[in-house]
């Protein structure tokens, strides 16, 4: 009927970062203020199809309903770009649907981005390899740029403001299989934030009296970050990323006004993590933007770990898991 075509559909996960993107140098390009590592995660798929369309306008379907709003006109906006490159003005049809809970901290962005560069590109016959793909995805959520990827992924954050930046400002994995860890996802609350990341960073970065510090320290721990998943040091892996967090959400206690994501509950899993070390277990917490608490420990210590929060959130258990790809088609 009015589709031009067949649909591409792609797959992509969430990623967790262990240290964290936080601030836009560049809120054009979406370029960061700091490097960030992350793990890729193989729960919560977002699945994504394009079509393109002979209608005016897009048309995107989120979670089996009709995007409104923000929600449309971000998607939009990334297809307006998409068109651009490959110099291609038909609209689409765009039917994206996320596994896990969307807009609740737990990546729904990066999996979603993720999976609309890599299928956009393919619907649209733009000619990306995965670094293209990187930049493209980062437009339309920085954190998207690192779910290219499977397993660890770094994302630079490039040299220069515009199209120097973005030219130079993408994610590439790094080589840390061999840590192969378990990320304990402690559900506490798989509703949507009050506060978007976008809005919680740009106010964190505008007023907060912590922010340039925390930026220094992180571009330290990526370093360190680096150092650690290669000699395979999971206590290591963990302090770094812990600290990092928390380092992440006291900038955000410290803006005007204050940004808080973490509930009691968080905080009660923060004990529990706590009480594990106490106990002999390497299981270190990192949060982001949501109460939802992840816990990483290594794939033996996963059961315990997992037992010691069960009656405190509904527990996921993730492992590392794969880049964005393509799937067949047979809608
Ligand atoms: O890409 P965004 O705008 O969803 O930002 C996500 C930022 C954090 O998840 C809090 C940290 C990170 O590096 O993923």
């Amino acid at each position: 009927d009015n589709v031009i075509g067949d649909a591409a559909v792609a797959v992509a996960h969430p990623n967790i970062a262990l240290v964290k993107y936080w601030g836009k140098r560049d809120e054009t390009y979406f370029l960061p203020v700091t490097g960030s590592l992350s793990m890729t995660l193989d729960i919560y798929p977002t699945t994504t199809a394009v079509r393109l369309s002979s209608e005016p306008g897009d048309t995107v379907v989120l979670n089996d309903r009709p995007a409104v709003g923000d929600a449309h006109a971000r998607v939009a906006r990334f297809l307006d770009l998409v068109r651009a490159r490959a110099g291609r003005d038909e609209y689409a049809v765009v039917v994206s649907t996320n596994a896990g809970p969307t807009g609740a901290g737990l990546a729904s962005s990066a999996s979603g981005f993720a999976a609309l560069a890599v299928a956009a590109a393919a619907a649209y016959g733009l000619d990306a390899d995965a670094r293209a793909l990187s930049r493209l995805a980062r437009r339309g959520s920085g954190s998207a740029c690192r779910s290219i990827f499977g397993g660890f992924a770094v994302w630079h954050a490039g040299e220069g403001d515009g199209e120097a930046g973005d030219a130079s400002s993408y994610a590439e994995p790094i080589d840390g299989d061999a840590l192969d860890p378990a990320l304990i996802v402690a559900v506490v609350d798989d509703g949507a934030k009050a506060v978007s990341s976008r809005e919680a960073m740009r106010r964190t970065c505008d007023t907060s009296p912590f922010y340039r510090p925390w930026a220094d320290a992180s571009r330290v721990d990526l370093e360190e970050m680096r150092k650690a998943i290669a000699r395979r040091d999971l206590p290591a892996v963990g302090e770094i990323a812990e600290r990092n967090a928390l380092g992440m959400h006291a900038t955000m206690l410290l803006a005007r006004p204050s940004v808080r994501y973490l509930s009691p509950r968080s905080v009660a899993i923060l004990d529990r993590v706590l009480a594990l070390r106490a106990d002999g277990i390497a299981a270190y917490a990192t949060m982001d933007a949501g109460p939802n608490v992840k816990v990483l420990c290594a794939r033996a210590d996963e059961q315990r770990v997992t037992t010691a929060l069960r009656d405190a959130a509904d527990i996921q258990v993730a492992h590392l898991g794969p880049g964005a790809a393509l799937v067949r088609d047979d809608e």
